[in-house]
């Protein structure tokens, strides 16, 4: 009796069948990009020999893999880095191989994009730095990064989008999908627990299931199953004693297991030790082994890789079936298919009008303007003389910090930005303050500029103070560097404190001209002892090739500032949970991260800490009153929704936007919580006078602890308050509701 069943079976064979015979007359399945792609893989695989299998799955040079050259499967080439296109290096170096065509455009700071809290600018910013990834030839963009900000020490957090997992995997997604529309894949990175850099190969982390599952873990499962990411870079620490590249319980349970990932594990730099676990864990792809991910490794020891020659040998003697290499092939496979085989790809660009329009609008957007008394902000157009202090307003910042160091085709430095926009509305002068770190290259990248100084520290703020009681308004520039121990892979801070004797110069500022605003370039909470002398303080992270036009919009006013801290400041480091109690820093060996769930914010509200300056916060050249939140109904059922409503209206003389963010409080829960957790958020932009309301959609997702007994989320009945706020510390209204 023919069932449904054999109808089936035969229309597949017939399928088959005919895309077989189709593709004998177009030459092999594989080849035809019209083909399903799983299909195409199956066909690739079933022609491809051992050898070439093995050499599928690890580098062939410093930044590539083989492809399956006889089969016409082409080479799958990697580039860094998160804020734009790294210079073409030497084949197996990681210096710069000189080339004159790989000047690029250097993007804002992943601190600065998720400071700008719009999903907008996030789509903007992957587009962007796709189309570049794209022109330049790259398959697999080494990025994003979403480590949480566990540490305000962490010498990477800059590359990050900080402490809150709802604002972090929030923020990735529009990034990975712009991204890969252009058939470039993300490899979003470092996954996972890879939170400071000093013992960064070594470390080896452990904490409790709701820390790794509601803090630590959700970024990535967003960027995975929303973003859709092609791959993903295992870190170099361990976690619960096994190296993260090849962890079972992060890569096959969780990763490849819950979240259904099809893309493929890439191991970070030198993050593979050992052939066993690479084999049996779920590694897909491995590079830099032997390097440190920053200097020099085995030169050309490709071949003696842990999944080449031992891998090779191990089938050859029984030690491994073939299971797990067809897999990490597949994975290889259809990250080729979706990437350097993908025949609907655009062509890119570099370096064009639009670029550098969208790194300095991104750039304008995620200034947050943190203190601004007296409304020294934006300079008045009656100043006539601006003095403008400090090594960071005439240093490279885009050379240096790591793998995400660039060489770009210009970068507006800030001083440059500021004396174009003056033009001649006012005379601006310029006084170096301090010295700091006068380097300025990197893997034979130069930033060409000689920052050297003679002159003593004394000298230096005498001059500064003598040409600021002269001056109507100034601006000291400083922060931090991408130099070691400053804002840079492979390093930590030593301190929460502004380096260099920065904060000498700012009180002496700060007593000869009470007009002055500090501006801070980094990408980490530095301690402020002058905050109470010194009127505005702008936080203006690492904007890269536009920097100096993006911090002229805001400084003087073209641009109302509009970003939102995505870490809190601390006023103190041993404020900071990862810090408290003296514990030691950096970890050399295990780390409990013992405070659990209580990062950031969580820490502080629950400790009742009052931090220098909140997660969330950021001013405005206007003011915004928020009218009382209100719901459609006070309970909501298992699979319901409620809506709130917030009205906003901007109260001040200037067109602004306003980040509305919406936190949720679990009053009653069987396990405990953090005061509240970031769960909502909206951009919004209103004329002087203008409202609008603004509306959340609350579902149970928002309601969810995750239960490590259950091993599940659980949004338990009982009550919970809505809370509506421009800041985590500036909550405007709240609102009681149950789940039934
Ligand atoms: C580095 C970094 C990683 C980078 C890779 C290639 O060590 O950890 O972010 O993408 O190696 O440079």
């Amino acid at each position: 009796m023919m069932t449904r069943y054999h109808v089936l079976a035969g229309l597949s064979a017939l399928l088959l069948i005919a895309c077989t015979h189709q593709a004998s007359v177009d030459g092999p399945l594989y080849r035809n990009a019209s083909a399903p792609i799983e299909a195409r893989i199956d066909d690739a695989l079933s022609r491809m020999t051992l050898e070439e299998k093995i050499k599928l799955i690890h580098a062939q040079s410093k930044f590539s893999s083989a492809g399956v050259p006889r089969l016409g499967i082409p080479e799958l080439w990697t580039t860094d880095g998160p804020h734009g296109i790294r210079t073409e290096v030497l084949w197996d170096e990681w210096d710069q191989a000189g080339w004159t065509n790989d000047s690029i455009v250097a993007f804002p700071a992943l601190t600065a994009l998720a400071a700008t809290w719009n999903r907008e600018m996030s789509a903007l910013y992957g587009k962007s730095i796709g189309e570049e990834a794209r022109y330049r030839e790259k398959d697999v963009l080494l990025g994003p990064g979403v480590n949480i900000y566990r540490t305000p020490l962490n010498g990477r957090n800059f590359e990050y989008m900080g402490e809150d997992p709802f604002l972090s995997g929030t923020m990735v997604v529009p990034y990975v999908q712009e991204v890969q529309k252009n058939g470039v894949a993300v490899c979003v990175k470092h996954y996972a627990l890879n939170n400071e850099e000093t013992f960064r190969h070594t470390t080896d982390v452990d904490l409790d299931d709701r820390a790794l599952y509601e803090i630590y873990l959700p970024a990535f499962k967003a960027a995975v199953q929303e973003g859709g990411a092609w791959s993903i870079m295992g870190s170099y620490n361990l976690y619960r004693g096994q190296h993260v590249c090849y962890n079972e319980r992060l890569i096959m349970d969780i990763l490849k297991g819950e979240w259904g990932f099809d893309g493929a594990v890439i191991s970070d730099w030198g993050g593979v030790h050992e052939t066993d676990a690479a084999v049996k864990n779920g590694l897909d792809l491995e590079f830099g082994t032997w390097t440190d991910g920053l200097t020099m490794g085995a030169t050309d020891g490709y071949d003696a890789y842990y999944l080449a020659k031992p891998y090779r040998d191990g089938i050859l003697n029984g030690t491994y079936g073939t299971e797990e290499l067809d897999d990490k092939c597949r994975r290889v496979l259809r990250l080729i298919f979706r990437t350097a085989m993908n025949k609907d790809k655009p062509f890119g660009s570099i370096c064009s009008e639009e670029h550098y329009a969208a790194a300095r609008r991104i750039g304008g957007e995620g200034i947050v303007l943190l203190k601004n008394e007296r409304s020294v902000l934006p300079i008045s157009a009656s100043a006539k003389r601006l003095l403008v202090v400090g090594e960071n307003a005439i240093k490279m910042m885009t050379v240096g910090g790591g793998s995400s160091s660039l060489k770009v085709q210009h970068e507006i430095l800030p001083l440059d930005g500021i004396r174009r926009r003056a033009g001649d509305l006012m005379e601006v002068s310029y006084a170096r303050g301090y010295v700091g770190d006068v380097g300025g290259s990197y893997n034979g990248v130069n930033s060409g500029q000689d920052l050297s100084e003679n002159r003593t520290p004394a000298e230096l703020i005498a001059e500064a103070v003598q040409m600021a009681k002269e001056a109507d308004c100034v601006l000291f520039i400083g922060g931090l560097n991408k130099s070691n121990y400053q804002d840079c892979e492979g390093t930590d801070r030593r301190s929460l404190d502004l380096p260099y004797g920065q904060d000498d110069v700012i009180e002496a500022l700060a007593e000869a001209n009470p007009n002055l605003a500090v501006v801070l370039v980094d990408g980490n909470a530095v301690a402020m002892p002058w905050i109470d002398k010194v009127p505005s303080v702008l936080q203006a992270w690492y904007l890269g090739s536009e920097a100096g036009n993006a911090l002229a919009d805001v400084v003087f006013g073209d641009v109302n500032p509009s970003g939102k801290l995505p870490f809190t400041f601390p006023r103190q480091l041993s404020d900071s949970p990862a810090h408290r109690d003296g514990k030691s820093f950096p970890n050399r060996g295990k780390s409990f991260y013992d405070e659990g769930i209580y990062v950031g914010y969580r820490w502080f509200d629950e400790q009742d800490i009052e931090p220098l300056f909140a997660f969330g916060h950021g001013l405005s050249y206007t003011t915004f009153e928020y009218g009382p939140a209100r719901l459609d109904k006070t309970s909501l059922r298992e699979n319901g929704q409620l809506t709130l409503s917030v009205r906003v209206r901007n109260t001040g003389t200037k067109t602004g936007a306003e980040v509305v963010q919406l936190y949720i409080a679990d009053d009653e829960s069987s396990l405990p919580r953090p005061p509240k957790e970031l769960k909502g958020f909206q951009k919004v932009w209103l004329e002087p006078g203008a409202s609008a309301e603004v509306k959340f959609k609350i579902g149970p997702e928002a309601l969810k602890y995750y239960d490590p007994e259950a091993g599940e989320w659980i949004a338990e009945k009982g009550g919970f308050e809505a809370l509506v706020g421009s800041a985590s510390d500036d909550i405007r209204s709240r609102i009681a509701f149950s789940l039934k």
